[in-house]
C-alpha cells in the first residue's frame, strides 16, 4: 500500500471572525491547500497530521480583544516555530501581544469600512520586509528587473478595516511597513516571515487583497501552486481505492445535485463498476429529473445506476399531510427506506456492499467540528439531507469531497466530464416538490407544479441569468381567485414566483427580474398550465422570509 503523500499546506487558525472561511478560500484558489481549524490547535496536534507539509499560519481575525479575560490565544509553539505567520486584525493584535508588542485598547470605538493604506516612505528599502507589497499597484516598468534602481513610491491602496484595538508597541524584531489616516500601524513585518496586517485581505473590499495573499504564500511561505483540480482528482481517486480496495462494492445515493454527482464520479473512477448509484424517484422531482439523471449517468458517463420508482409509496405517506415539517419527517424517514431496501436487493444479486459513498462538503465538516454558534442556533427547518446516510445501515463511509468547498467541487466536476449544465445546477431541496406545494400534496398538484416550475426555469435559462441566480423556482399556493379566459369565469389557482440572488443561502435578496422577463413567465403559466390563473412575485428577502415557502 502506497503512503499517504505529503500536501504543502497553510494552516487558518480560527479565531471567531466571520471571514474565517473565507481565508481559507483564498489560499485555496491561489492554488495552495489550506485548513481551517480551532484557534486552540497547537503546533503538536498540527504535527500530528501526516498529510500536512505546514508551511504557513494565518490568524484570523475574530470578536475579542486580547484584554478580555477569556481571549483566546494562540499556541506559542506556533509562533516560535520559525515558520511565516500572518495575523490578520486580531489575529495581527495578537502578535503584538504574546510577542511582547502592546496592544491599545479601542475605548469602545470602532473603525469600520474603507480606509487608504500608504506604505511608509522608507519601508520598501528593506527587501526582506516589504515582501509582503511587492509588485503591488507598480507598474510592469517598475517590476523589470533590468529597470534597476527601483524607483520606491509609497504605494497608495484601498483597504477594509474593521477593528477595536489597534497596536502601539511593537514587538522586538517588526517594523511597521505602512499606516492609515488613523492607524498608524497597519502593516507590521519581521524578517522570519511574520506579518501582522490591521485591515482584511481577504474581502473584496481590499482589491489588492489577493496579491498580498498571493506574496504570503509565496513570496514568504515560498508555497507552490500544487492544489490543482488534476492533483485534487489524483489524490482522491488514489485515497478511494486505497481504502476500497480491487473487490468490495459502494453504493452512492445520486439526489440530483453537484455534490453527490462528483462524489460518484471520484468513486467510479477510482474503482469502476463497484460502484452502484441509486436514484429514488419520490414522485416529488422537477419535470425531467429522472430522464436527465439517467442520461447523464447511464448513458453519458456509463456508470452503474438503478432507478428506484417509489413515487406511489411517498404519495401515499404524504396524503393528507399540510404541516412542512411532517412533510420533511415523512420524506427524509421514507427515503431512507427505500434506499436499504434496494441495498438489500443490491447484495442479494451481486453480494455484500461495503461502503456508502456520500458528497458531504468542507463547510459540514468545519460545522460539525467548530465552536461557531451553528449548532446552538434555533432550528427554523429541519434540513433532510435527503438522499444522504441511513445511519443504522452499517455501512462505512466514502467522503471524496469532505475537504473541498462547493466552487472546488464544480471545478472538479468540470475536470471530470460532469455537463456544464449539471455543474452549475441550482440547489433543490431533498423535500422537494413537496415544501412547494403549500398544504397537502397530491399526483394533480405535483403535474401543477411542474409545469409551472419548467416554464420559471426554461425562461430564466432563455434570458440567460440562470448562473446569477441562486435559485429560481414556483410555488403552488392554495389560494384560489377569480379570473376570466376568453368570455368564462375561472376560479383557479395562483402560482408564486420565487427567485433570489445569494452568496451562502443564509441570506438571500429577491431577484430584480426584468419586466418582461415576468411578464413572459406569468403569460406562458397562464395560458400552458391548466388550473392556475394568476402568478405573482414574491418581493422579500431572507431574512425575514426564508427561500422556500415551506
Ligand atoms: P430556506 O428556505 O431555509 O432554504 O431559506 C435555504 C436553502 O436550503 C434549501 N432547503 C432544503 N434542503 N432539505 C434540503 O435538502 C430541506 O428540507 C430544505 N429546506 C430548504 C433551500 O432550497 C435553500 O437552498
Amino acid at each position: 500500500m502506497q503512503t499517504q503523500e505529503r500536501r504543502q499546506a497553510i494552516i487558518v487558525l480560527d479565531f471567531g471572525s466571520q471571514y474565517s472561511r473565507l481565508i481559507t478560500r483564498r489560499v485555496r484558489e491561489l492554488r495552495v491547500y489550506s485548513e481551517l481549524v480551532p484557534a486552540t490547535t497547537t503546533l503538536a496536534q498540527l504535527q500530528e497530521q501526516p498529510h500536512l507539509d505546514i508551511r504557513g499560519f494565518i490568524l484570523s481575525g475574530g470578536p475579542a480583544s486580547v484584554y478580555d479575560e477569556q481571549a483566546p490565544l494562540c499556541d506559542p509553539a506556533i509562533l516560535t516555530s520559525g515558520l511565516p505567520v500572518l495575523g490578520i486584525c486580531y489575529g495581527m493584535q495578537l502578535l503584538a501581544h504574546q510577542l511582547g508588542g502592546h496592544v491599545a485598547p479601542g475605548s469602545g470605538r470602532r473603525e469600520y469600512g474603507p480606509a487608504t493604506l500608504e506604505t511608509l516612505a522608507d519601508a520598501a528599502l528593506d527587501e526582506l520586509l516589504f515582501r509582503i507589497f511587492e509588485g503591488i499597484g507598480a507598474t510592469p516598468a517598475q517590476t523589470n528587473p533590468l529597470d534597476q534602481p527601483r524607483t520606491h513610491n509609497p504605494l497608495r491602496i484601498p483597504v477594509w478595516m474593521s477593528h477595536g484595538d489597534s497596536v502601539d508597541q511593537l514587538p522586538p524584531g517588526f517594523s511597521v511597513l505602512a499606516s492609515t489616516e488613523s492607524n498608524p500601524v497597519t502593516v507590521i513585518a519581521n524578517a522570519q516571515g511574520m506579518v501582522g496586517l490591521q485591515f482584511h485581505p481577504e474581502v473584496s473590499h481590499t482589491p489588492q487583497g489577493k496579491d498580498i495573499l498571493r506574496n504570503f504564500l509565496y513570496r514568504i511561505c515560498l508555497c507552490n501552486p500544487t492544489w490543482t483540480p488534476a492533483s485534487v482528482i489524483d489524490e482522491a481517486v488514489e485515497r478511494i481505492r486505497q481504502r476500497v480496495g480491487s473487490k468490495e462494492r459502494v453504493i452512492c445515493g445520486l439526489s440530483g445535485g453537484v455534490d453527490s454527482a462528483v462524489a460518484a464520479l471520484l468513486v467510479h473512477r477510482a474503482v469502476g463498476d463497484q460502484l452502484t448509484c441509486v436514484f429514488v424517484d419520490t414522485g416529488c422531482m422537477r419535470a425531467g429529473e429522472r430522464e436527465q439523471v439517467v442520461d447523464t449517468f447511464a448513458r453519458h458517463l456509463h456508470i452503474p445506476l438503478v432507478v428506484v420508482d417509489a413515487r406511489q409509496r411517498f404519495l401515499a405517506k404524504l396524503a393528507g399531510v399540510s404541516d412542512p415539517e411532517q412533510k420533511r419527517k415523512i420524506i427524509g424517514a421514507e427515503f431512507i427506506r427505500v434506499f436499504e431496501e434496494e441495498a438489500s436487493r443490491l447484495e442479494e444479486q451481486g453480494g455484500p456492499i461495503t461502503f456508502l459513498a456520500q458528497g458531504t462538503l468542507y463547510p459540514d465538516v468545519i460545522e460539525s467540528t467548530s465552536h461557531d454558534t451553528a449548532a446552538t442556533a434555533t432550528r427554523i427547518k429541519t434540513h433532510h439531507n435527503v438522499g444522504g446516510l441511513p445511519e443504522d445501515m452499517n455501512l462505512q463511509l466514502v467522503e471524496p469531497l469532505r475537504m473541498l468547498f462547493k466552487d472546488e467541487v464544480r471545478e472538479l466536476g468540470l475536470a471530470l466530464g460532469l455537463p456544464e449544465e449539471w455543474v452549475w445546477r441550482h440547489p433543490f431541496p431533498g423535500p422537494g416538490l413537496a415544501i412547494r406545494i403549500i398544504g397537502p400534496v397530491d399526483e394533480q398538484k405535483l403535474e401543477t407544479l411542474r409545469a409551472a416550475d419548467a416554464i420559471v426555469i426554461e425562461e430564466i435559462r432563455r434570458a440567460g441569468i440562470y448562473r446569477e441566480l441562486g435559485q429560481a423556482f414556483a410555488v403552488l399556493t392554495p389560494l384560489q381567485s377569480v379570473g376570466v379566459m376568453g368570455d368564462l369565469r375561472t376560479y383557479s389557482n395562483v402560482v408564486a414566483v420565487r427567485a433570489v440572488t445569494t452568496g451562502d443561502f443564509m441570506t438571500a435578496d429577491w431577484a430584480r427580474l426584468s419586466p418582461e422577463l415576468l411578464a413572459r413567465i406569468s403569460h406562458r403559466i397562464v395560458n400552458e398550465v391548466p388550473g392556475v390563473n394568476r402568478v405573482v412575485y414574491d418581493i422579500t428577502s431572507k431574512p425575514p422570509a426564508t427561500i422556500e415557502w415551506e
